[in-house]
């Protein structure tokens, strides 16, 4: 049997100039564990041209859904960018990840951390009815650059908190926190920062985070999870993986595309 599927596009949706997302159909074979992500990509000369991919959509959802940014001379991005409904695509059979609920111990908070497209495994993770009865809150930080750049916004303020199932969940324990660091904005400044100086806590009303009883999950470039993984070290906070549920864990936002 091949390691991957062939599905097809349901419908693509450009961000900005550099971020666009899309939808596809999926194999029901085809089992993750949300906050994983699998290979995808296209033929390119006759063979698949593949790339890690975080899971937007939840694993209880019948279709599947990715975030991408667009590099113009990318091998992947440059031909993803233009995909319409419709067209076919390569998704591996297999999902894989560290950013799982079962590698982090019990806590009272969780904090999701995602910088561009780092905030894409966090779309699955709250869907997922587990991370609320797992966790009392549940913090959603996503850092960019510019306002522009923050993709999902309205469907986490507006279509989750709606949503028929799990809609309660999201509006008595999720929160939102946007921040940009390139122009203004209501919330401002790099997410380490904010942690340091507190502003974070103040701006949601929770006591500041203590690595004891709160965990945290983080997604994005590599500069940015080493200064969050050392900020969270210092404190003593232990990094988990699979086999080793520990406090926080961390995984790079893909972006060799
Ligand atoms: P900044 O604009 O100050 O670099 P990028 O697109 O480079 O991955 O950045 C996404 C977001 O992550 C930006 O807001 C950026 O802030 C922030 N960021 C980049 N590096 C770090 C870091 N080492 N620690 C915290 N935030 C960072």
């Amino acid at each position: 049997m091949s390691n991957f599927n062939e599905e097809k596009v349901l419908s693509v949706h450009h961000w900005t100039e550099t971020l666009f997302s899309f939808t596809t159909t999926r194999d029901p074979g085809f089992r993750f564990e949300n906050g994983q992500f699998t290979m995808i990509g296209l033929p390119v000369n006759g063979r698949p041209l593949l790339r890690a991919y975080s899971l937007v959509s939840a694993n209880h959802e019948d279709t599947l859904e990715f975030f991408s940014i667009k590099v113009q001379d990318g091998p992947l991005t440059s031909r993803l960018q233009h995909l319409k409904e419709g067209d076919s695509i390569i998704v591996g059979r297999k999902a894989t990840g560290t950013l799982l609920l079962d590698n982090l111990k019990p806590g009272r908070y969780l904090y999701l951390v995602g910088t561009g497209t780092g905030l894409a495994p966090f779309m699955s993770l709250i869907k997922d009815p587990e991370t609320y009865g797992r966790f009392e809150k549940i913090i959603l930080i996503h850092g960019c650059r510019q306002v522009q750049e923050l993709a999902y916004g309205e469907r986490i303020t507006h279509e989750l908190p709606a949503h028929e199932f799990l809609g309660e969940s999201v509006r008595d324990q999720l929160i939102y926190y946007p921040t940009v660091t390139r122009e203004a904005f209501r919330n401002t400044g790099r997410i380490t920062d904010l942690i340091k100086s507190e502003k974070l806590f103040e701006d949601i009303g929770l006591p500041p985070l203590d690595v004891t009883l709160d965990r945290v999950m983080i997604c994005g470039s590599p500069e940015m999870l080493r200064d969050l993984k050392a900020l969270l070290e210092e404190r003593g906070a232990v990094e988990g993986n699979h086999g080793e549920p520990g406090d926080f864990v961390i995984e790079k936002a893909f972006v060799d595309r």
